[in-house]
Order: C-alpha cells, then sequence, then structure tokens
C-alpha cells in the first residue's frame, strides 16, 4: 500500500515500544472481525490476515489514489458503521484524519481501544451513536460507507444523507449488497432470508427492492430495524445520481476469475461515487 513515509515511520515506533498498558487493554478485547497491527508482528486476531490485505481494503486505497489528489493524505474522512475501526485505522495510515461512527457500545469501545493505542500517531476518532442521526454539520472529503447501507430500512434516505455528508469534488466510497435479480436467486447464499423483488417510492423515488430479515444480535447487524431494504443497482445509480453523485465507478477486478460466480452469490459491489462532476 502507498502509505506516506511519515505515518509509516511514526507506526513503526509505536510498534518497536508499545505504551504497555495500552497494548494490554487493546488485547484483553477480542476483536470480532477487523485484524489491526499492534506490533510489527502481532495483531488484534492472532493467526488472521491483516484488514490491510483484505481485496476489499485494496479497493478503498485504489479508490483513494484514483480519485483523491494525493491519494487522500491530509484530508478528511468519515467511516459510518465502522464496527471495531479496522478501516477508519486504514484510512488513517493512508494520511486521512478520520472520524469513524459506530452504533454499538461494545464495538465502539473496540474503536476507542484502538485510538488510545494509536494516541501517538493522533487523527483518528470515534463517535457512538446512529448514523441515521449523525448530522455533524460539516462535510468530509472521503465518506466510506461498508458493509452498512444493506442494514438500514431506508436506503434512499440514507443515500441523500450521504450526499449531505460528502464536500463538493469529494469521494463516497460504498461498498454494500444490491438486490439479487430472479434469474441469479437460486444461487444466491442470502435467498432464505430475502423477499421478493418488490417497487415503491422511497426518499421521493421509484426503488426496485427486496427486503432482508436481519438477525439483530449479531454484532455486525442492524440496530433498531429487524428488516431491512436491499436495492437493485440501477436505483442505487439514481439515488446516487439525486444526491450529487454524477459519476460512479463500480469497481471490480478484486476476486479474480471467479468474481461474477461470487457477485451472483453474494451481490456484492463496490462503487467510487464522486459529488459534483459534472
Ligand atoms: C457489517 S458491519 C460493517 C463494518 C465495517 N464498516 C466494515 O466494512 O468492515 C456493520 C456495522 O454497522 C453498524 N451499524 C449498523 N447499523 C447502524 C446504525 N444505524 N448506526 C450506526 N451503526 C450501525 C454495526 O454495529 C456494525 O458495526
Amino acid at each position: 500500500m502507498p502509505y506516506p513515509p511519515a505515518i509509516e515511520a511514526s507506526l513503526s515506533t509505536i510498534w518497536s515500544a508499545p505504551d504497555s498498558l495500552a497494548r494490554q487493554q487493546l488485547q484483553a478485547k477480542p476483536f470480532i472481525a477487523h485484524t489491526v497491527p499492534v506490533t510489527h508482528t502481532v495483531s488484534t486476531r492472532p493467526g488472521e490476515p491483516l484488514i490491510a490485505l483484505a481485496p476489499r481494503t485494496q479497493a478503498i486505497h485504489d479508490a483513494l489514489s484514483l480519485f483523491v489528489p494525493n491519494g487522500g493524505a491530509g484530508r478528511s474522512a468519515v467511516d459510518l458503521g465502522c464496527l471495531e475501526g479496522g478501516l477508519s485505522f486504514e484510512l488513517r495510515r493512508a494520511g486521512l484524519d478520520v472520524l469513524g461512527v459506530e452504533g454499538r457500545e461494545d464495538n465502539y469501545q473496540r474503536c476507542l481501544l484502538l485510538k488510545a493505542y494509536y494516541a501517538a500517531l493522533g487523527g483518528l476518532d470515534f463517535h457512538l451513536g446512529d448514523v441515521r442521526d449523525f448530522r455533524p454539520g460539516r462535510t468530509f472529503d472521503v465518506v466510506v460507507c461498508s458493509g452498512l447501507l444493506y442494514h438500514l430500512d431506508d436506503p434512499a434516505a440514507y443515500i441523500q444523507q450521504l450526499g449531505a455528508l460528502t464536500s463538493g469534488g469529494g469521494l463516497l466510497y460504498l461498498d454494500t449488497h444490491v438486490a439479487p435479480e430472479d434469474c441469479d436467486l437460486a444461487e444466491s447464499v442470502f435467498r432464505p432470508n430475502l423477499s421478493a423483488i418488490k417497487t415503491g417510492t422511497m426518499g421521493g423515488r421509484d426503488v426496485r427492492f427486496r427486503t432482508y430479515e436481519e438477525d439483530v444480535s449479531l454484532p455486525e447487524s442492524s440496530i433498531g430495524n429487524r428488516q431491512s431494504v436491499w436495492m437493485d443497482t440501477p436505483s442505487h445509480l439514481a439515488l446516487l445520481h439525486a444526491a450529487g453523485f454524477h459519476r460512479v465507478f463500480d469497481m471490480s477486478g478484486y476476486y479474480g476469475a471467479d468474481e461474477q460466480g461470487l457477485k451472483r452469490r453474494y451481490h456484492r459491489r463496490y462503487f467510487a461515487a464522486l459529488k459534483g462532476v459534472v
């Protein structure tokens, strides 16, 4: 990854001589999904590959270097539904000033441990709250909405909110599920939880979607709604345009030759959406 040398130097110093109390506290709380380095050789999830190496993280780094001046260094970022802060850390490592927003107290506590551990680096902060209520009265150069939109009950309204959070000329990186078409449903790993295709008006637009039954006991699931909405790809694109994202790039190529097969089973899309480009 093309991380700024000054940040790598700062991280290397932390990894070589960590604050022992902050390290002890960080490692005492098991992480459930995000494998973040703790030292040069130890991570928050021993034996798991670092989040930096995940294909989806590489897509975020590509989006930064392709669409944000200087790869994002010195810019502001918000990471919505940040879980335990692994992608927030990666954004910080790329040189951005990052705020992660998380709605679950337990996840948020792990974020705070990460922030404390990396206090000497700075530029990494977290906010506890529902993303739907997050209206900070400012915009961000980079908005990361990863694994979140399809957990919401009104993703159409939330795309409007994403538009309001993104600075003019800024980047929205949207990693989300789209509703599979009927021809792909038989292969879908999510089939038991997905409804038939429906149409309706959301956010003032006609939207095609399936509803999804959430397992709200999971730490990565929805908050406050047991049923979420998975929109189809054209609905996402129309709503993004209406929210001010006039260029949207569908990023592929991160999962090798069978990527299209994976998309038929998982319906996952990585969109890089640029605000206000006309
Ligand atoms: C599937 S995880 C994705 C985590 C992370 N963004 C990633 O891509 O690895 C969804 C995260 O969003 C959080 N979340 C879900 N609904 C939320 C809401 N309405 N407000 C705030 N956080 C929410 C969950 O607690 C969970 O941490």
